[in-house]
């Protein structure tokens, strides 16, 4: 007699999150590479987070948006700039999300200092928003009251009219400041821990080729986008709009099996290889035909009989990069040179180790508007050995309309790939609200990095 107290798995009914795309996994195409990678590359880490349907109304409902502004941000570790940004005492930069502004200066050759970016007087930012410059003192443009870098009170006009001004009480209120791999953090909350229990296996991971804080912003375009800031960020979380959105990228990404994991409730990753078809692409391609229609094409490199493609532009970028830059590009694998390696660190953050695809992202809501957000894409470069660090560029911001072809500096190639990925939001966006469904349904492990976003998040509106 069958014993039914087990339930058996079987084709019909898998275990949730354990089927995968047939054929060979991300794994097995960086290992047929041949070649030595940091131990982090091909780690793998997953585990089946649910299935149920996010609702829509955490996208749009301004009273999420509210919830977020009062118990998210304010007490989450987040991104506010670059160490190039503040390289020289004195030097500014402000940092808005939603109604909170921060100004981060540098007070001393060794110290970054966050302040609320409101006067103590009748509450006037130091600085605009999404500003950035030198201020030796911070000094108020309305009436003229000013504080030292180090937050003291410095001066106040007519200081006989307010004797009831003590100067203990009118030191700026600071902000927690911490920086990792040239990255400065803020956190707005007294009581924050340290950056360190957010940034989970991040360090670990970025070390040695991997070191951000080694590498500087060559280029750096913003975009505003019509759509939440969560909806705006999980369009970049998942390589399965690959098939629908970016159809000419088939023949040359490994998109449904592409890798993806879950390290910790803050920090994911996704590894999708460059130089391999699709498994949606059934057409036989050559090696040769593959290298043509890399991303960026190069006229006259052949590949070796025997040889891949990936291998061949790998090594060709090793060369050209390494020689522009003129940092040794030779201890990074073809995996590291080519491929799309994504973490995401919790809110809103997104690190690529990678060398021909460098990219940082940052999605952020703009205003008190749960439907527009501002989406930062930075572009870092390798630093030569004794290279001065360059200060960095001001960002370019484009509106929703704009291409990302149009931003100076950018490939015209890629920034057709990432007008593809914006065009779908605001679209999105209004079906959301359209929609007779409740709420999105993801897939179990090529979705899961949206998922894990939503459960951290609600820990911290549940606080
Ligand atoms: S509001 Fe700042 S000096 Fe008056
Ligand atoms: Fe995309």
């Amino acid at each position: 007699m069958p014993d039914d107290r087990f339930e058996v798995p079987t084709h019909d009914a898998p275990v949730p999150g354990e089927a995968r795309c047939p054929g060979p996994s991300t794994r097995d195409l960086i290992h047929a590479d041949g070649m030595k990678t940091p131990p982090a590359l091909t780690a793998e880490s997953y585990h089946f987070l649910g299935d149920e349907d996010i609702g829509y109304e955490r996208y749009y409902s301004q009273d999420f948006f509210d919830l977020e502004m009062k118990k998210l941000w304010p007490k989450v570790w987040q991104w506010a700039c670059r160490v190039e940004h503040l390289i020289h005492v004195g030097d500014y930069i402000t940092y808005d999300v939603g109604p909170h502004s921060v100004i981060l200066v540098r007070s001393a050759p060794d110290e970054i200092k966050g302040y609320v970016n409101a006067c103590l007087h009748r509450g006037t930012q130091f600085r605009p928003s999404d500003s950035s410059g030198v201020a030796p003192i911070l000094r108020c443009p309305f009436h003229g009251w000013s504080w030292s870098l180090d937050g003291k009170l410095r001066e106040v006009p007519c200081r006989w009219d307010f004797p009831h001004v003590k100067d203990e009480d009118f030191k700026l209120p600071e902000v927690k400041v911490e920086v990792w791999g040239g990255f400065v953090f803020i956190n707005m909350d007294p009581d924050a821990g340290p950056l360190a229990d957010q940034l989970s296996v991040l360090p670990d991971h970025f070390k040695d080729g991997w070191d951000l804080s080694n590498r500087y912003i060559y280029l750096h375009i913003q975009k505003e986008l019509d759509t939440n800031w969560k909806a705006a960020q999980e369009a970049f979380l998942e390589a399965y709009h690959v098939l629908a959105t970016h159809t000419q990228g088939l023949p040359t990404s490994a998109d449904a099996n592409a890798d993806y994991d879950i390290f910790s409730e803050t920090v994911s990753r996704f590894v999708h290889t460059i130089g391999h078809p699709s498994p949606h692409y059934k057409h036989p391609q050559t090696q040769q035909q593959i290298l043509d229609k890399m991303l960026i094409a190069v006229d006259g490199l052949t590949v070796p009989e025997g040889k891949l493609a990936r291998s061949v532009y790998a090594e060709y970028q090793r060369k050209t990069m390494g020689e522009a830059m003129g940092v040794d590009l030779s201890g990074y694998s073809d995996s590291e040179m080519v491929d799309s390696i994504e973490y995401h660190l919790f809110p809103n953050m997104f690190l690529f180790p990678g060398i021909t695809l460098p990219m940082i992202y940052r999605f952020r809501p703009i205003g008190n508007d749960p439907g527009r957000a501002l989406f930062d894409l930075l572009f870092l470069r390798p630093l030569a050995p004794g290279q001065e660090r360059p200060e960095a560029p001001k960002p370019h911001r484009l509106t929703a309309g704009e291409s990302y072809a149009t931003a100076p500096g950018m490939s015209q190639g890629l920034g057709f790939v990432y007008d593809q990925d914006t065009d779908n939001l605001a679209m999105q966006y209004k079906g959301m609200q359209a929609s007779r469904k409740r709420g999105q349904t993801l897939g179990n492990y090529q979705e899961a990095r949206a998922r894990q976003v939503h459960l951290t998040l609600d820990k911290f509106l549940k606080a």
